[in-house]
């Protein structure tokens, strides 16, 4: 039997300690990944910070895995022992050596990805999904590889951040315009995950920059993604929303809640876990990366 072992935080503000943890037993629905690649997210050192989400400790932080699959339960069919799956653990607990996980959020690695590419995947890649195509989202339809044309237009604030890249790949591969915002170093690169234009968000006239550039852009705007939600997106994602006569708006973190919002902008606040992305980690996950359909960003 291998020993596991995990980075352990004891407590808020703790630094994390490694030291032995048990060995995970999968449900039947489960699977155990031997890891060899682990992302930090920025939702673990607000736990550790602030200790979010958190009601017992010691915890085990890390959401996104990618490694060897080493037990699977007894009704697990899309797995075997020995597949290269990346994934994300829906109960924390990636930081260690072996983590139980369940299948939903999870696919296999295609041999050209390595596990650090794979591990940057599963969070970013849900946010992203559901802020465009789940409840309460910019009712985009849901990705797929052969997408239908369509005629909307979004708009993705934080288009160089893991979040916002995943979205603008996704609303482009389900057919949509994307019209992103990011500072200048990272103008190519959001044009490298297929915006069709890109304004900088350090500029003081970016609300009037982006509107101007929906109107270029053309098609039926649908909506904006701010993919970073901090007390200063606020004013100009307003300003935005405003000028184009409202409509949805997904966030990553709950700011909105506490401004005055206009009644024809609709917040919501992304859930990364959630249903819409399950049939996507089934059949278009794989073939998508196999393909470059979508591209395991960001790279640096
Ligand atoms: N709700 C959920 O399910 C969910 C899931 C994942 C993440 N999140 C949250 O989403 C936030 C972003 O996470 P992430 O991992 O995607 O971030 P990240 O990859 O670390 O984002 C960094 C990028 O954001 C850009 N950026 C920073 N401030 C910006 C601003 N005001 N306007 C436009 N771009 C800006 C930076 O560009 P410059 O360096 O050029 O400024 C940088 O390229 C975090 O607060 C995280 O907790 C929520």
């Amino acid at each position: 039997m291998p020993e596991n072992r995990a980075a352990w935080l004891d407590a808020i503000g703790q630094k994390l300690r490694v030291r032995q943890s048990e060995m995970p037993n999968p449900g039947a629905e489960d699977i155990v990944v031997r890891n060899y690649a682990v992302a930090v997210n920025p939702l673990d050192y607000k736990i550790q910070d602030f200790g979010l989400f958190t009601e017992s400790w010691p915890t085990i932080v890390g959401f996104d895995i990618a490694g060897e699959v080493v037990e699977v339960g007894d009704s697990v069919q899309r797995f075997k022992k020995g597949d290269r799956v990346m994934s994300y653990a829906p109960n924390r607990g990636g930081f260690q050596f072996y983590t139980l996980t369940n299948t939903k959020a999870t696919a296999i690695l295609p041999s050209n990805i390595s596990f650090q590419e794979g591990a940057v995947f599963p969070v970013a890649f849900n946010a992203a999904l559901v802020g465009l195509s789940g409840d309460g989202g910019l009712g985009l339809p849901v990705t797929s590889l052969e997408p239908e044309p369509s005629d909307k237009t979004i708009v993705v604030w934080g288009g160089s951040s893991s979040v916002g890249s995943f979205a603008i790949q996704l609303a482009a591969a389900a057919g949509a315009k994307v019209v992103a915002v990011a500072s200048k170093h990272n103008l190519d690169y959001c044009k490298q995950c297929r915006a069709v234009e890109v304004c900088d968000y350090k500029s003081s006239t970016v609300a009037d920059d982006v509107v101007s550039a929906v109107k270029a852009v053309g098609g039926t705007f649908t909506g904006l993604f701010d993919a970073i939600s901090t007390p200063d997106t606020v004013k100009p994602v307003l300003a935005i929303l405003e000028a184009l006569g409202g409509g949805p708006l997904s966030t990553v973190l709950p700011v909105y809640q506490e401004y005055d919002v206009p009644s024809n902008v609709k917040p919501n606040f992304v859930h990364g876990y959630s249903p819409v992305t399950f049939p996507l980690w089934e059949d278009y996950v794989t073939p998508a990366l196999q393909n470059g359909k979508v591209k395991r960003l960001p790279e640096r």
